[in-house]
């Protein structure tokens, strides 16, 4: 079935199921892409070659800018595999913990390699048992997500414990480690020379979508395209069309989480109210919903040439100056 047929099918289905639909939205998008071949980079430099070993990378970028999401995504294209010993786990992905030190971290590693292990094994052993479990599961990439929360600065010796597993496990020289969290993570492991000198650090960045350039007001409004046309709605929505979408980016700061959320609550809004497509008015309902509190511009209601910029280039009243976006969401 064609995108169309699909979308017209999704809309004449129950609404709990169109509800799914929604939620369960998946966009490839140009981030996404970003990611997704950063990780492969990182995994194999060589297209078509073999898994690289002994380097570690990050992939950092602000909350909610699907890191996690593509990281999941191309850890499905390599699923484990039965191999002659055991199950082969080519990429493992893993969450670090943030709190009760090294020990939940190695935890999180040992069952993801699916290990037994016991409360009376000590950090020493769980260490070493990991290490053979990496060999024996012949990982070839090891993916640490929210790595910023071994990065804590009050949790010093969090830091240095989880950095001293890192080594020993970039030691054995089979496997490659991507670091995944938010900014402050490169600075975090670019300021360990041993680490870096494995492998010299390579890093993305997955940066929102800004609306500065013809590129990128280009990219994102094919995102926006990407999510009317998954919708389930019998028409589409026009989200792709450049003043719509600029409304979209101002909401969401060009954050695909933050987009995600607020179309899945407008598109419950035109759901429940038997629409055919969302409207503007389903838009603006779900922007009064999540307006900051002193915000009192609505882009899907008000004039867009008062909106609050960063900027005071733009025509504003004196009370929405004083509101600018910024400084009311982070107030
Ligand atoms: N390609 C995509 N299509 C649809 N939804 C997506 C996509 N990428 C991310 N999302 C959604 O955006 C939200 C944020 O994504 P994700 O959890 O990957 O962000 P993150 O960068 O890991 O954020 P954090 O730093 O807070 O962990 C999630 O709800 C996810 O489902
Ligand atoms: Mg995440």
């Amino acid at each position: 079935m064609d995108e169309i047929s699909d979308r017209l099918g999704a809309a004449q289905l129950p609404a709990a199921e169109r509800q799914a639909i929604l939620k369960k939205l998946i966009i490839n998008h140009d981030r996404l892409v970003e990611g997704v071949e950063a990780l492969s980079r990182f995994h194999m430099p060589v297209k078509g070659g073999i898994h690289d070993t002994g380097c570690v990378s990050a992939i950092v970028g602000d909350s909610r800018t699907g890191k996690s999401f593509a990281a999941s995504a191309y850890a499905r294209r390599y699923p484990p595999v039965p191999g002659e010993k055991g199950m082969i786990l080519p990429v493992l992905l893993v969450e670090t913990a943030p709190t009760g030190g090294l020990r939940p971290v190695l935890e999180n590693l040992a069952n993801a390699l699916g290990m037994l292990q016991s409360p009376r094994m000590n950090n020493a052993l769980l260490t070493n048992n990991i290490l053979e479990g990496l060999r024996y599961h012949q990982v070839q990439l090891l993916i640490f997500d929210e790595f910023q929360d071994v990065c804590d600065s009050r949790n010093v010796r969090l830091a240095v414990d989880v950095k001293r597993l890192l080594r020993k496990i970039l030691n054995l020289d089979a496997l490659n480690i991507v670091c995944i969290g938010l900014p402050e993570t490169y600075e975090i492991l670019a300021n360990d020379k041993q680490l870096v000198g494995r492998g010299g650090l390579q890093h993305a960045h997955l940066h929102p979508y800004t609306w500065d350039s013809q590129e990128e007001r280009m990219s994102f409004r094919l995102l926006c395209e990407k999510f009317d046309e998954g919708m389930p709605f019998q028409e589409k929505s026009g989200l792709g069309s450049a003043s719509v979408a600029q409304r979209l980016h101002w909401v969401s700061d060009g954050i695909i989480g933050k987009l995600k959320n607020f179309l899945f609550q407008a598109g419950c809004l035109a759901i429940n109210d038997g629409c055919e497509h969302v409207t503007f008015e389903h838009l603006a309902m779900a922007y009064s919903a999540i307006k900051p509190p002193k915000t009192i511009f609505n882009p899907f209601v008000d004039d867009w040439s008062q909106r609050p910029t960063e900027q005071s280039d733009l025509p504003l009243s004196s009370a929405q100056h004083a509101l600018s976006k910024r400084s009311v969401a982070h107030a």
